[in-house]
């Protein structure tokens, strides 16, 4: 499967994700481009290191920025999916895409999830919560923040000792395994 990955920050995922590219999963998927939405995002040195096209529209372009984004995967380098990966914006989905977009969040939606509820803001809340148990979820999205059929979801149970920053590791090496394996699911039919 050919794919696009967007991007804001980190690209923790994206680099996982182009790992899992070269070596587990390269029979399953390859990373041809990667975008982002914000010029400064520390992820896209990922990409440039890996010699995949990428692309930016930065804040300041007006509202067809969206329509660049999805043409640059899914026009330019006819991608079967695009993969949301710390892409912090909600994307505009028009009904020609819908099932082609997938995201990975850190919680078990529908709990702790929507808009302004990404990155550390999420474990703490679950912390907070006095949740037992949380992990992530892989989903195609729809025009709702982390919404939208889910794919794959991965549990853990939550020491009590942990804070939020454990959490957050901990979640994180799910995620890991989490998406390609949602990713090999949508190939082959099999987890
Ligand atoms: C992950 O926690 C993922 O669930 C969420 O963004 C985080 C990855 O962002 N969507 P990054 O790769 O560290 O930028």
């Amino acid at each position: 499967m050919r794919l696009a990955v967007f991007i804001s920050g980190t690209g923790r995922s994206l680099q996982n994700l182009i790992e899992c590219s070269k070596t587990t999963h390269k029979e399953t998927f390859e990373i041809v481009c990667v975008a982002s939405d914000n010029i400064f995002a520390p992820g896209l040195q990922y990409a440039r290191t890996a010699r995949i096209d990428n692309f930016v529209a930065s804040e300041g372009l007006p509202e067809r920025r969206d329509d660049l984004l999805l043409q640059f995967a899914f026009t330019h380098h006819v991608v079967d999916y695009i993969c949301l990966a710390g892409y912090i914006k909600k994307l505009s989905i028009p009904p020609e895409h819908q099932y082609k977009v997938i995201n990975i969040h850190p919680s078990l939606i529908p709990k702790f999830c929507g808009q302004g509820m990404y990155g550390s803001k999420v474990h703490q809340c679950v912390i907070k919560a006095k949740e037992q148990e949380s992990g992530c979820t892989v989903h195609f999205c729809d025009n709702e923040y982390d919404h939208g059929p889910i794919i794959l979801q991965k549990k853990l149970i939550i020491d009590p000792s942990w804070d939020y920053q454990n959490l957050a590791t901990e979640v994180f090496k799910l995620e890991k395994e989490a998406y390609p394996e949602a990713l090999t699911f949508l190939k082959t039919g099999e987890q």
